[in-house]
């Protein structure tokens, strides 16, 4: 495994296609999937010389937690899927790696279980950066139960996904007939919610109905750090800011919501200037490479979120995997911070990127 692309195709080797699809998939035509991955290669990085310094170090605190490098595993369902430790795995390389993990709320393992890994993992020596993910649930108890779930478990932050009024079509999902978590697996923050609740996928409600004031009764609710993911209009942006909102994750949930939306990376430039450095952005969709995380963190992001490849890298060597996964993420990223003449994540600056150029050459001329 050289790159993180590395790891889609050895999992697909291993795993059921009816998952890899699961995995791979987005809603539609999958136009923003693509869309995603395509931006990161529009840009180009224009390297400053003859500097000094060399790499200092990727450290990097969002909201008050602190990691040792600039990418977070996104919130992704289901990692029992794909190994049978599941998010035990997973959580074990990001607390050994130093990368915010953030635990989604349809995980297969309870957030309490993966907190109690992560800190194990690393003899309890650090504080293991846990953010939890949750949809507002249109019943106020089973939201506050979640989130007390959350709390307990010792996360930081918590994660407002605001983009499923509804659940994205994934016409792989569909064809596949895969609407359903197998025998044996089930979401386990929702067991228990209410009396008898089994944990079944049905249980998490996309509700059409919820409003900012939802998120403004949130405050009621809990004391930690919150951040939208799934706000893609730079108005919502400035809404988020004007509603005490303390961080964006800037996302378009991989392409499996609306089809047909822009690349992430398209609207960071509009979404910065709309939030004005009055709270920190995360980006997310289609990063793939040390010098994607770069271009974003030139463009205004504080850190970079990654989904799929976490999912290809536990499918294939568990949490060996996802810890090879990350190792490979940090070192291309000092690779390229070296290549590009700056000392830190700190130092990246919207002038050390540039569109690919697309126009003609020499007027026209054919050559
Ligand atoms: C996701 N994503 C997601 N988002 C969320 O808020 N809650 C969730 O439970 C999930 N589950 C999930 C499962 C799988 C299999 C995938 C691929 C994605 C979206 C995820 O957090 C993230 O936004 C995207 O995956 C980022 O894009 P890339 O890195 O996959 O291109």
């Amino acid at each position: 495994m050289l790159s993180a692309k590395d790891f889609e195709a050895a999992a697909r080797d291993k795993l059921d296609p009816v998952y890899a699809d699961f995995i791979a998939g987005g809603a539609r035509d999958e136009i923003t999937v693509r869309a995603n991955e395509a931006a990161f290669g529009r840009l180009r990085l224009l390297p400053r010389m003859l500097r000094g310094g060399g790499v200092k170090d990727l450290d990097t605190t969002v909201l008050g937690s602190r990691a040792r490098l600039p990418i977070l595993l996104s919130p992704t369902a289901f990692h029992k899927l794909v190994d049978p430790e599941g998010e035990l795995a997973t959580a074990r390389a990001a607390a050994v790696a130093g990368a915010i993990l953030i635990v989604s709320m349809a995980s297969t393992t309870a957030v309490g279980e993966i907190a109690d890994a992560a800190r194990a993992a690393v003899d309890g020596a650090d504080p293991v950066p846990l953010w939890f993910q949750l949809y507002i649930q249109p019943d106020r108890e089973i939201t506050k139960a979640l989130v007390r779930r959350a709390t307990d478990a010792g996360c930081t932050a918590l994660v407002i996904t605001v983009d499923s009024p509804v659940l994205g079509a994934s016409e792989r999902n569909r064809r596949n007939g895969f609407h359903d978590l197998p025998p044996g697996l089930r979401c386990e923050n929702l067991v228990d919610l209410r009396d008898g609740e089994r944990g079944h996928v049905r249980q998490i409600a996309m509700s059409p109905e919820l409003s900012w004031q939802h998120i403004d009764s949130l405050r009621s609710i809990t004391s930690l750090p919150i951040l939208l993911k799934g706000v893609l209009h730079p108005e919502d942006a400035r809404l988020a800011v004007r509603h005490g909102i303390d961080g964006l994750l800037l996302s378009n949930h991989g392409g499996r919501q609306l089809d047909t939306v822009p690349a992430t990376l398209e609207l960071l430039p509009e979404i910065a200037a709309a939030v004005a450095g009055r709270i920190p952005i995360v980006l997310d969709g289609g990063v793939r490479r040390g010098t994607d995380v770069v271009k974003a963190l030139a463009l205004g992001a504080r850190a970079v979120g990654i989904g799929r490849p976490v999912m290809w890298a536990l499918a294939v060597g568990g949490e060996k995997g996802v810890l090879r996964l990350l190792e490979l993420l940090r070192e291309e990223l000092e690779d390229t911070l070296a290549l590009c003449g700056v000392t830190g994540p700190q130092e990246l600056t919207p002038g050390l990127v540039r569109s690919a150029w697309s126009g003609p050459l020499f007027g026209g001329a054919a050559l």
